[in-house]
């Protein structure tokens, strides 16, 4: 995909100490000096724009934040910036344009992927020889696993609503803000992706999911697909003007000073609506930074006896017991029970195939032999 080069300052990616306004250099600082002082852009540099997006610190992704720019980064913020990766490390630049995607954008990528499991890097089994958790990696992305919080440092925006404003007074100013919720270190969802996405076009009529939410992004892919993996992600939640059938463009400035949503809707359509109506809508964004230490990582017990992703929300048809605590989890058409691994309530064990199982080639039979050769297997092999 293409940093929309043309349209950028080099120096916002280039230089140290530089800063821009939407028509040039900020006035406040040095722009002659800071021109004088290119290098290769550091992550403090892509943060300018990456951290910021919607608005503010970690407004919008929850895993790009302004804490990842200091020359320091803590292991526990994020385990490659801490061993002072770059961004281009990963996001390879090709004549400028820039690999990665991600889940909600709508792009061209390059043909270089940026990916954990590529061979440059980890490789698909990156765990020790005979792991369970290597065998994962066919239908669990690393990041399922590897991505445990986000809005680690600075809280992430959970959601957005635009129905209900409230004022603020600053000094002489009144200010009429939407009402935004935010959270510190919330667990990722996890969702099947196949790396196709719906991508909501403002052109285009607004398309409702089941919940009867408007989906702005959202990642294709499902259970019975078998080009689709788990993935860590979140859901944005925004409350938005419609007429209806189309999402209604508006400055968010105007609203913001004037409190008038007919006027400013006005001013981006030319029509008028009053009074103006809402619909809830919903972005689903893949989490790809913020990797914890691994002691961190979700673990067998994790998933398997707590629970740490939902299997009816992926798609395991599941059965509850009268007060909803989960009883069995079992893939479609096969009987391997999910939950509750662990034998004998002991949290340091776990039931699971065998050697000879776990060295089958395909880790779809082992539901077959799982209930005769299971087995304790033990859990706390870190170092
Ligand atoms: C989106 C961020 C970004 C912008 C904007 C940007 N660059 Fe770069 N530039 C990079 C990255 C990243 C590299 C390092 C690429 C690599 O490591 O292969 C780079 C490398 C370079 C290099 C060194 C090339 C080399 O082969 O050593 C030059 C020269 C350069 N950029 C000039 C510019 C100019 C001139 C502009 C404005 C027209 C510009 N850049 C805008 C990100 C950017
Ligand atoms: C001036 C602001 C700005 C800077 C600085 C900047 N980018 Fe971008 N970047 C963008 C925009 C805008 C897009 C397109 C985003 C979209 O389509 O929603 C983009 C796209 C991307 C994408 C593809 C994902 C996407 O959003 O489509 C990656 C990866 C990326 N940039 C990485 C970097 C890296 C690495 C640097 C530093 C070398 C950098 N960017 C610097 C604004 C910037
Ligand atoms: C250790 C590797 C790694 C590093 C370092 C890294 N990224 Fe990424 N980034 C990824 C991966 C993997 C994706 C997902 C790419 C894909 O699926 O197309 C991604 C996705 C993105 C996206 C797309 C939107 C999203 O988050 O889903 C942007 C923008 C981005 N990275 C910016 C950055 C910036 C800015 C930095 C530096 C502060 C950075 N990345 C550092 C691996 C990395
Ligand atoms: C099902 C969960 C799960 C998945 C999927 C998973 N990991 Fe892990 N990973 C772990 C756990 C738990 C640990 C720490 C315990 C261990 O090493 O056995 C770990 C450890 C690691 C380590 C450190 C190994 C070491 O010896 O120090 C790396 C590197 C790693 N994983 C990378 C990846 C990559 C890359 C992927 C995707 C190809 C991935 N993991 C997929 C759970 C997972
Ligand atoms: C991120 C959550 C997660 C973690 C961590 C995890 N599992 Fe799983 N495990 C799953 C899911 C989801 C499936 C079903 C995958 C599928 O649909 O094929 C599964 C499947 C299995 C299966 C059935 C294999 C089959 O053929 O369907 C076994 C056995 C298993 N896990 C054991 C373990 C053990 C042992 C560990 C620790 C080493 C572990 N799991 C860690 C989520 C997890």
């Amino acid at each position: 995909m293409v940093c929309p080069i043309e349209k950028i300052d080099c120096l916002i990616c280039h230089a140290p100490n530089y800063k821009k306004t939407m028509s040039g250099p900020d006035p406040s600082i040095d722009a002659t000096a800071a021109a004088r002082n290119v290098r290769l852009p550091t992550r403090a540099m892509c943060l300018r724009c990456h951290a910021t997006a919607g608005g503010g610190d970690n407004n919008k992704r929850g895993d790009l934040e302004l804490a990842m720019g200091a020359a320091n980064v803590s292991r526990d913020l994020d385990v490659h910036m801490s061993a002072n990766m770059t961004c281009q490390n990963c996001h390879v630049f090709i004549d400028h344009h820039v690999s990665g995607r991600g889940m909600d954008l709508r792009v061209d990528d390059t043909d270089f992927p940026v990916t954990c499991d590529d061979r440059r890097c980890h490789g698909s089994e990156p765990h020790p020889d005979g792991s369970m958790y290597n065998k994962h990696t066919d239908r669990i992305y690393c990041t399922a696993c590897h991505v445990t919080s986000y809005g680690k440092e600075q809280t992430v925006e959970i959601s957005r609503n635009w129905e209900t404003r409230h004022l603020e007074h600053l000094g002489a100013n009144v200010m009429h803000h939407e009402m935004i919720v935010r959270e510190s270190n919330p667990a990722p969802i996890h969702v099947w992706w196949n790396r196709w996405s719906e991508i909501m076009d403002l052109a285009d009529p607004a398309v409702l999911d089941d919940d009867g939410v408007v989906v702005m992004a959202k990642p294709v892919g499902s259970i019975n697909n078998s080009a689709s993996k788990i993935y860590a992600a979140r859901l944005h939640l925004g409350r938005q003007p419609w007429n209806g059938t189309y999402i209604l463009p508006f400055k968010v400035m105007t609203v913001k000073t004037t409190d008038n949503m007919t006027q400013t809707i006005f001013d981006a359509t030319g029509r008028i609506f009053d009074p103006v109506q809402y619909v809830d809508a919903k972005r689903y964004m893949g989490l790809f930074h913020g990797v914890s230490p691994k002691d961190e990582a979700l673990t067998c017990t994790d998933c398997h006896k707590d629970h740490a992703v939902d299997f009816e929300a992926l798609g395991y048809d599941v059965e509850e017991d009268a007060s909803g605590n989960l009883i069995s989890a079992t893939k479609p058409g096969e009987s391997l029970n999910l939950v509750n691994f662990p034998a004998n309530g002991d949290t340091e064990t776990c039931v699971c195939p065998d050697e000879s199982a776990a060295s089958t080639p395909g880790f779809g039979i082992i539901p077959a032999l799982g209930g005769l050769m299971a087995v304790a297997y033990l859990l706390r092999r870190r170092n």
